[in-house]
């Protein structure tokens, strides 16, 4: 049976729950989030020559467009293994009139890349939602990656300590709670339960409510905790030899406390 991180956003971003003028101003408040990342971007990794990059699991491939309206890349790779998604992409695209950015609507572990790039990413836990699929998935996953960079080429990954949920499952072996979304966003509540699996991964079920009719939109994802020293070996298990970590992007809590970013070069 699949697992369920790989249909987790199945639904997710559908386009059909967008008027056009939220469509419209949802896209420039992603853009907008994008700020952070390109700022790093330009700081630690961008020389002077458009970059090719790609991105995996690239949601509706916000970044790649902001990198694009940034003059940095030469070309760019959105993967993204959910059909809703994906198409969501594809009209963003349409919308800020990408010339650049190709969307992939696949499983990473399936494209066949037929370049080796400057930069991959994979921000916001995209590495933790992959590692609990197959039992080496998140070695072979760096190793994929390691193999299709460029000579000196970067990895970024945003990962998550995820410190804060594993006190409280230490202390409550079910934990829940509740977050309220911006008035762009079509979903008004997100409803958790939380508890480490049989693997000691976080078993995460979310349950969306929307803004307009109250209809709720269940998905569940399995996330891998990773302390800054474990993925530092398993990167460089990968081949990856310089590893640094950051803290927050651009300044100080512009991502949540427990979460980091790692810059990897080949
Ligand atoms: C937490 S979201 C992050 C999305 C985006 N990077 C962002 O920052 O908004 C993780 C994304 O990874 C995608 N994903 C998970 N497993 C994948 C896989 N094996 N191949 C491609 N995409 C995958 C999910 O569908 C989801 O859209």
């Amino acid at each position: 049976m699949e697992h369920v991180n790989l249909s987790a956003y199945s639904n997710f971003e559908s386009i059909d729950n967008f008027s056009n003028e939220n469509f419209y101003s949802y896209c420039e408040h992603k853009l907008e989030t994008c700020n952070k990342h390109i700022d790093f971007i330009k700081k630690h990794i961008f020389s002077d020559k458009e970059m090719d990059v790609c991105e995996i699991g690239s949601g509706n491939s916000k970044l790649l467009y902001a990198l694009e309206k940034n003059m940095l890349i030469n070309t760019g790779i959105g993967i993204e293994i959910s059909e809703s998604r994906h198409k969501f992409a594809e009209q963003f695209k349409k919308y800020i009139k990408s010339t650049k950015v190709q969307n992939l609507n696949q499983n990473v572990f399936d494209v066949k890349f037929d370049k080796k790039y400057d930069l991959f990413i994979g921000v916001d836990i995209v590495l933790q939602l992959i590692a609990p699929i197959t039992k080496n998935a998140d070695i072979d996953f760096l190793k994929l990656i390691f193999d299709n960079l460029k000579e000196n080429g970067f990895l970024i990954l945003e990962l998550s300590s995820f410190d804060d949920i594993l006190e409280q499952v230490n202390l409550t072996p079910i934990v829940t709670n509740w977050v309220e979304f911006p008035i762009e966003d079509p979903f008004k509540y997100l409803l958790s339960k939380i508890y480490r699996d049989q693997n000691r991964d976080i078993y995460w079920s979310k349950k969306f409510i929307k803004r307009d009719d109250f209809t709720e939109h269940t998905n569940i994802n399995i996330l891998r905790p990773y302390t800054k020293e474990e993925i530092t070996f398993l990167l460089n298990k990968a081949g990856f030899q310089k590893v640094k970590i950051f803290d927050f992007w651009s300044q100080e809590n512009d991502c949540d406390k427990y979460e980091y970013i790692i810059l990897a070069q080949r």
